[in-house]
């Protein structure tokens, strides 16, 4: 039978690649996209697929349980895959309401609903599966000076941020689901994403953009803290593999070994638009150290081993050759980057950047 995949936040970074992946990497499969089109979902990224018949949207909030039921009764999905999220640290920093009420009430709402659905009357759920898109950051923060240290699937929770303590929330909740009602839960811990239409409040997409328009690139604090980068497009393979091969009620953390610190990543930009636009003004003097993020985490370093060990999944994108395509999608879609920064987005920017003084100050 072909699979249904209902797909939450299918319109931001990660869930619209998770889509074109999904429909690039099976022909005999039915794709549901159910966001709610925050500042953050953007369904000008799947126009290459709306004529799909395979592809379906339809606007909802996760927090909504009607809508919820209404979906899973109108398309039956075998799989759900929650994307869907308030997903930026900072925004958490300035406002954390929203984070609990999306993060942790919207998943669950939809545990509910796929456990109302999918229990059968002796209390088993068939070949379905839940699949909850965790973060690394729910295990907190890595010293910079020991860098043979992992984040494990065994870790320790122990998040910081608004952000990551409802994502950590969230991801107890799913694991709970799964212990007390045997609803078949998945989790994927995934360290940090680069990519094509990732909305630049983010590092990578608003380093891009600034430098473009030779504005101040603000490097948090003193630049140090280390991130561990993986493309987006290795991160959808892995979701889906966990998703049809994982072991149910597993954890399987999600990285590539790829550990950065934020000014390497600064200066890697600088160095590469400046040389794909041919523009010598785009140099480090951009580079402007600012006051550092509150409860700033140190490091993220995550240990992919057992979905190496269990799926065979490896990362297939260098980070060489992931930075050049994301900037070379940057460049071939201004118009993209204009209307996703025009309006609500100045007045962020304003907000966050407006008054941030200058690192150590
Ligand atoms: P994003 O902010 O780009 O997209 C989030 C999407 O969710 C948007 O389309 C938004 O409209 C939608 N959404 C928000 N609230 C909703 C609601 N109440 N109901 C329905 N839809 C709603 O985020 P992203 O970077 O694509 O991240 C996707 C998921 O992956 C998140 O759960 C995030 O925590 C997780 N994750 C992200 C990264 C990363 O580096 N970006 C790394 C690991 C895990
Ligand atoms: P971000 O892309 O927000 O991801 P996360 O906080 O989820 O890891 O930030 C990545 C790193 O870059 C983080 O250490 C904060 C830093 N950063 C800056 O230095 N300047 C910026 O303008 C932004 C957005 C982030």
């Amino acid at each position: 039978m072909t699979p249904t995949y209902l797909v939450t936040g299918g319109a931001g970074f990660i869930g619209s690649n998770f889509i074109l992946h999904l429909l690039r990497a099976h022909d005999d499969v039915r794709v549901v996209n159910v966001d709610a089109l925050t500042y953050a979902g953007n369904l000008e990224n799947l126009t290459s697929v709306e004529g799909d018949a395979r592809y379906a949207f339809r606007q909802a909030d996760i927090r909504d349980a009607e809508a919820m039921t209404a979906l899973f009764a109108e398309f039956d999905p075998a799989y759900v895959v929650n994307f869907a999220a308030e997903s930026h640290v900072d925004r958490s920093i300035a406002d954390p309401g929203v984070f609990e009420s999306t993060n942790v009430g919207g998943t669950v709402n939809l545990l509910n609903v796929a456990r109302a659905v999918w229990e059968r009357s002796d209390g088993t759920f068939g070949d379905h599966r839940y699949l909850q898109v965790s973060t690394d950051e729910v295990y907190g923060s890595l010293p910079l000076d020991e860098p043979d240290a992992l984040f494990t699937e065994g870790t320790p929770l122990s998040p910081h941020s608004p952000y990551s303590a409802s994502k950590a929330s969230a991801d107890l909740f799913v694991r709970a689901y799964g212990d007390t009602y045997g609803l078949p839960v998945l989790v994927t811990r995934c360290s940090n994403n680069y990519g094509p239409y990732q909305f630049p409040e983010k590092l990578i997409p608003l380093m891009i953009r600034n430098a473009l328009r030779h504005e101040a690139l603000p490097v948090y604090g003193d630049g140090l803290n280390v991130r561990d980068w993986l493309y987006v497009e290795d991160h959808c393979r892995a979701i889906d593999l966990v998703l049809r091969e994982g072991r149910v009620g597993e954890v399987y953390n999600v990285g590539g070994h790829n550990e950065r610190s934020n000014i390497q990543i600064v200066r890697t930009i600088v160095e590469r638009v400046s040389e794909a636009v041919d523009d010598p003004a785009i140099d480090d003097s951009l580079i402007a150290f600012v006051t550092d993020r509150k409860g700033h985490d140190r490091r993220y370093g995550i240990s992919p081993e057992k979905i190496r060990a269990e799926l065979g999944w490896a990362p297939e994108t260098p980070f060489d050759e992931g930075i050049a395509r994301t900037i070379d999608w940057y460049l071939a879609n201004p118009e993209w980057v204009e209307r996703v920064t025009s309006g609500a987005y100045q007045d962020y920017y304003e907000r966050m950047y407006g008054d941030r003084g200058t690192a150590g100050n």
